[in-house]
Formats: C-alpha cells, sequence, structure tokens
C-alpha cells in the first residue's frame, strides 16, 4: 500500500458527505467488523451515455475503508455503470495499491457500498422492503440510523457485505 497517497486520502479524504440530488444510494455493513459505508450516485449525460457526474460517501468504518472510498469517489467521475460496475476492491483503492490481507474486506466494503447503489437506485419504491425507512438522497447515515431505533419504529435497509461478489 502507498503509504503516502494513504495518509493523504485519510488527512484530506475527498467527497465526503450526503449528496441531496443524488440518483443513487447505496449502503452496505460488514457483520464481522460492524462498519458501514454508504455511497451516493449522481449521474449525467455525455454524449448519448449516462456517466457518473460525482460520487461522495460517508463511513462507520475504518480508515482503510476512509481511504479506498476517497479514491473510489474520485475515479468514478465519468465512468458508465458497466465501467464501474466493473471496478473491484483493488481498482477502487487507486493508487493506494494492493491492500494488505487483512485489509482487503475493508475495500471490498466500498465495493459493495457502489454495487448496491447502482443496483437500486435512490429512492426507488422497488428497492424498498416493508417497513424499512427509505434511504432518502439527502439523508446522512448517522440520521438513518437514529431514525432506524426501535422506539422511532423504522428499520434501516443495510445490505450485509457480500464477500463472495
Ligand atoms: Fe471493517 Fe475496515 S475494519 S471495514
Amino acid at each position: 500500500m502507498n503509504e503516502e497517497t494513504y495518509q493523504d486520502a485519510l488527512a484530506n479524504p475527498r467527497n465526503v458527505g450526503e449528496m441531496s440530488d443524488a440518483d443513487a444510494v447505496g449502503t452496505v455493513g460488514n457483520p464481522d467488523c460492524g462498519d458501514m459505508l454508504r455511497m451516493w450516485i449522481k449521474f449525467r449525460e455525455e454524449n448519448g451515455r449516462k456517466v457518473i457526474d460525482r460520487a461522495s460517501f460517508q463511513s462507520f468504518g475504518c480508515q482503510t475503508a476512509i481511504a479506498v472510498a476517497s479514491m473510489a469517489t474520485e475515479m468514478l467521475k465519468g465512468r458508465t455503470v458497466e465501467e464501474a460496475r466493473a471496478l473491484d476492491a483493488a481498482q477502487l483503492g487507486g493508487e493506494l495499491g494492493p491492500l494488505p490481507p487483512m485489509k482487503m474486506h475493508c475495500g471490498q466494503l466500498v465495493e459493495g457500498a457502489l454495487r448496491n447503489a447502482l443496483d437500486s437506485g435512490a429512492n426507488s419504491p422497488t428497492t424498498q422492503e416493508p417497513g424499512v425507512a427509505p434511504q432518502a438522497a439527502g439523508a446522512t447515515l448517522a440520521s438513518d440510523i437514529a431514525k432506524s431505533s426501535p422506539s422511532q419504529g423504522g428499520r434501516l435497509r443495510i445490505v450485509p457485505l457480500d464477500k463472495d461478489q
């Protein structure tokens, strides 16, 4: 792993924060370490193709997940859905280079959130399970977790990380 790039991504993570006008939102949790990551995506038309205009993220995750998400959200700009879907965890880390084996799942958390966002689309009624609070485009990860408490009568839709994907 490139230590200089890693430290830069941690000191100044790019594209952190919810996106109020997102077209797609994905939230993934890793049951093993308890970390979570949400990614927002906004598309635009370019030469008749739908490409990613910008992406952002929020994370209750480790530093490696934050560094990979920072790199990934930069890398996704200008890519089509198909191109984005073809990127695996190692590629999403970009110039971070190969992650240590014990940190591979941190990159997979980012890959999972990206795939979940690409699969679901924002606020699509067809993606919501009954009784599950919708992932509003502008809702922060923290606010959705607070609203998901039983006393608030809601549940948060979090996709468990599929490490076999
Ligand atoms: Fe859980 Fe890194 S330790 S995502």
